[in-house]
């Protein structure tokens, strides 16, 4: 019986400095230690992320976030079967330092480098829940990934294995929440501001388009619905923010076009595929309307629901050191060291399995 696959990662694809170790046994994974420096204040004031600014951050902080993650793990380098860093999706220079750091770091410990997938890392993150069944027990599963990058249906597999079912045509959902929240007056990134926002607001108050909702196959479109906002906002508003019940209705109404497209999706790809676990992920799945309009689908439907905890949807480096090693343990997979990062990663199309 081999003992179980211990994996350091690294995280650098955007604005958080993650490491952590993970260990998985038997298909069920055990986070040892999960450390995330997020830099989100230092680009607020810009109103996105700025490259130039993140690459330096994570430079001053993959130190010492790595040191943390190794203290508090309580693990020595002996103890590590195989390190990884993102290799993509993401900024080229901020996924550039953790995947050298993190080579370096290989090499230095004289273990394996397996570069990830950060979507990977997003596809198996509700797994990290001590709660959740293990990952060969589920088998398949469908995965709603819902991020400020990306907004993909795929398939996940036991065996390492992933295929994209659907994914946006132009915005992704987070972006979604991200322009609403910055035309609104919320500050960025906005999605958990709109949410909060929302909270005491008439989801039917207005009406926003459903981005592809009868369009018959699994594709989503966000940016009409931005579009929406902007016209609204100029007719009603004299294009400025309302504030008070107004808001809330705006926030309430624009955050249930965004969840209803989803949920939608989602049970339409659940029964096209028969599949019977649903693995909601990436930062969006914080959102707790989103949250609570997947439990109702999926009760209604019988589907189990596997909702990464909120602390794993946004990006961390767990969830990194976890699709690795979930690799690694179902194919010995190693990358080799002169691999390079890729800023346009994906995940694998349908009818093509990776
Ligand atoms: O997965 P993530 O941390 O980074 C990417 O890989 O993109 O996702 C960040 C996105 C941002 O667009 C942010 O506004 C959104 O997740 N987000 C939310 C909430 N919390 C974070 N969107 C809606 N409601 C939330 N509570
Ligand atoms: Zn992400």
């Amino acid at each position: 019986m081999p003992g179980p696959t211990i994996c350091f990662g690294v995280e650098t694809s955007c604005d958080e400095t993650a490491a952590a170790v993970v260990a998985l046994d038997g298909g069920r994974p055990r986070i040892l230690a999960s450390v995330v420096a997020s830099q989100a204040g230092r680009h607020a004031a810009y109103g996105g992320v700025v490259p130039e600014l993140a690459t330096r951050e994570h430079l001053r902080a993959l130190d010492w976030v790595t040191d943390e993650a190794m203290r508090s793990g309580g693990v020595a380098w002996r103890d590590i079967t195989v390190v990884t860093a993102t290799r993509g999706p993401g900024l080229a220079s901020a996924l550039m330092t953790g995947h050298s750091f993190a080579r370096a770091v290989a090499i230095a410990a004289g273990k394996p480098f397996l570069g990830s997938n950060h979507l990977e890392g997003h596809l198996v993150s509700a797994f990290l829940d001590p709660g959740a069944p293990p990952m060969p027990d589920v088998g398949e599963w469908l995965a709603l990934v819902v991020s400020g990058g990306h907004t993909l249906l795929a398939i996940g597999r036991s065996d390492g294995t992933h295929e994209v079912i659907g994914s946006t045509l132009d915005d992704a959902a987070g972006e979604a929440f991200d322009k609403g929240a910055k035309m609104l007056g919320l500050g960025y990134p906005g999605g958990s501001a709109l949410e909060a926002a929302a909270r005491h607001g008439d989801p039917s108050a207005y009406d926003f388009p459903r981005g592809m909702l009868r369009s018959g196959d699994l594709s989503f479109s966000f940016s009409g619905l931005k579009t929406a906002l902007r016209i609204l906002l100029g007719k009603r508003f004299g294009g400025t923010a309302p504030a008070g019940k107004a808001l809330a209705d705006l926030c309430a109404s624009y955050q249930r076009a965004i969840v209803d497209v989803l949920a939608a999706k989602a049970t339409m790809a659940l029964r096209q595929t028969g599949l019977r676990t649903l693995v909601l992920a990436g930062g969006v799945a914080c959102n707790a309307a989103l949250r609570a309009a997947l439990a109702e689908a999926c009760g209604r439907d019988g589907i189990r629901l596997l909702a990464a905890r909120p602390e794993h949807c946004t990006d961390n480096a767990a969830m990194i050191a976890l699709a690795a090693a979930w690799r690694h343990a179902a194919s010995g997979a190693v990358s080799p060291w002169d691999e390079d990062v890729d800023p346009n990663l994906g995940l694998a199309p349908a009818g093509q399995k990776v």
